[in-house]
């Protein structure tokens, strides 16, 4: 395990577009279709993450505050996975940075600090928000716990379902929980109420509600640019545990996406090191094949909710009424993807592939057997494409260094991986008429 002194604690979160050779596409006001300004977003984000959303500086100061609760669970581990190199007999040195440490069991703990943080200076009581996993909202709920702020939570219906504990967790920390979609929005009420939901209502329903009440604002757990900023944290930390490890070059860096933050969080200090031309990683984002945003979908405009509240965002899509089928990665079931993550694939700095899930949790025993930790199902989206890569490794004989984001931990997941020793998981891969179908539906810009 490598960690980091005291002394060595990341101070600044790390902005790539600062080092892009192109400037990403901007947001568009879903009525004008003109790029959205700072007033267009005040009714539901603080000012402060409005700035982090559109600042083109490299590097932002990390507040006091929130280092201070960062400093309970970060650094988060770099572990050497050598059992599991040796179950596979390769000569690949394969390293996970594990975000399961943190009070929420992921790393969604990294930016729902902050985001409440600067909410409460300016005396917002409640924040709304989606969960898919139940990640997010467990994390937003524990910050908001911290700063004494109230925390509502729409959760996809199909995880409200199956993954009743991490309700309770949220509500442990003091959050309130509704299934989505929900008999409390318009949004919902447009679907019948047993419907499995998606990301993309649950935000909507989430949004709305925010929107109409001034001492409320709205917190999103991924794919905007000031959410992945705050995951920079875990690349910046793992660069100088590789360097505690005698790396300095790596060979592939790999992580699920789901909006896309994880591995943006781990991939874009990499990033800025391979545009530096100090390494040469290949980058690579692997999501689930009955969610193939990045690996099928199309680079346009669209809205990131169902119901259009949101701006239209330049990205990978499956169109913004797509709704996954209800696989156990719960957090990887959303229809677009990061705009920084998809302009990165676009311009060619970055690489997606797609796993259908049984090969994940296959990799997530695997590695549990080997390494002893239980992965979320997300996470073991990583697992299982560092698993093809090692057993390539092995085959060529190619001493590679893999670097895997391990995102977090799965033990409030026993369920989906009861469903899998039991041989009740299956795999749904997305076809090419609910591919055409979603698409459809994406606006003409
Ligand atoms: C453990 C874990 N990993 C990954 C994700 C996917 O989100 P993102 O792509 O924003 O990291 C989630 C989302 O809920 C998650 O809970």
């Amino acid at each position: 395990m490598f960690t980091l002194d005291e002394s060595e604690q990341v101070t600044h979160w790390y902005n790539v577009v600062a080092d892009l050779p192109t400037p990403p596409p901007p947001p568009l006001h879903p009525g004008t279709r003109e790029p959205v300004g700072p007033d267009d977003l005040g009714p539901l984000f603080p000012i402060e993450l409005i700035m982090q959303e559109v600042t083109t500086e490299r590097y932002v100061e990390i507040p006091d505050p929130v280092r201070e609760v960062y400093r309970q669970y970060r650094p988060s581990p770099l572990f050497r996975a050598r059992r599991w190199e040796q179950r596979l007999g390769t000569p690949a040195r394969i390293y996970y940075k594990y975000e399961g440490v943190s009070p929420a069991g992921s790393h969604k703990t990294n930016t729902a600090v902050p985001q409440v943080y600067y909410n409460s200076l300016h005396g917002i009581t409640r924040l709304t928000t989606e969960t898919g996993a139940g990640q997010w909202g467990t994390a937003l709920s524990y910050a908001a716990a911290l700063f004494d702020v109230q925390c509502e939570v729409w959760q996809v219906g199909a995880s409200f379902d199956t993954k009743p504990q991490r309700r309770t967790l949220i509500e442990v920390f003091g959050g309130t929980v509704h299934r989505s979609p929900s008999r409390l929005t318009e949004s919902g009420k447009a679907f019948p109420e047993d419907h499995s939901g998606s990301l993309g209502i649950a935000i909507s329903e989430a949004v709305e509600v925010a929107a109409q009440a001034e001492d409320t604002k709205y917190a999103l757990g991924s794919v905007l640019n000031h959410v992945l900023l705050h995951q920079t944290v875990i690349g910046e930390e793992t660069l100088r545990q590789l360097a505690k490890a005698g790396e300095s070059a790596v060979d592939l860096v790999v992580g699920c996406a789901g909006g896309g933050s994880n591995f943006a969080g781990l991939a874009f200090p990499f990033l800025r090191e391979k545009l530096a031309g100090t390494q040469d990683p290949r980058i690579l984002a692997v999501e689930p094949s009955s969610c193939p945003t990045l690996t099928r979908g199309e680079y346009r405009y669209d809205f990131g909710d169902t119901a259009g509240l949101t701006p239209l965002m330049k990205m990978y899509t499956l169109g913004h009424d797509f709704v996954p089928s209800p696989i156990h990665a719960g957090g990887l079931r959303y229809h677009g993807m990061a705009p920084l993550v998809s302009h990165a694939v676009h311009e060619g700095l970055i690489d997606a592939t797609a796993l259908d899930q049984t090969e994940c949790f296959e990799a997530g025993l695997e590695f549990a057997r080997t390494q002893g930790i239980v992965a979320a199902p997300e996470s073991s989206h990583a697992l299982a494409q560092a698993r093809r890569e090692a057993l390539a490794a092995r085959d060529s004989g190619e001493e590679k260094v893999i670097v895997i984001g391990l995102s977090g931990h799965g033990l409030l997941e026993l369920g989906a991986y009861d469903a899998f020793l039991g041989g009740r998981l299956e795999d749904d891969p997305l076809s090419d008429a609910d591919l055409a179908s979603a698409l459809a539906g994406v606006p003409e810009v």
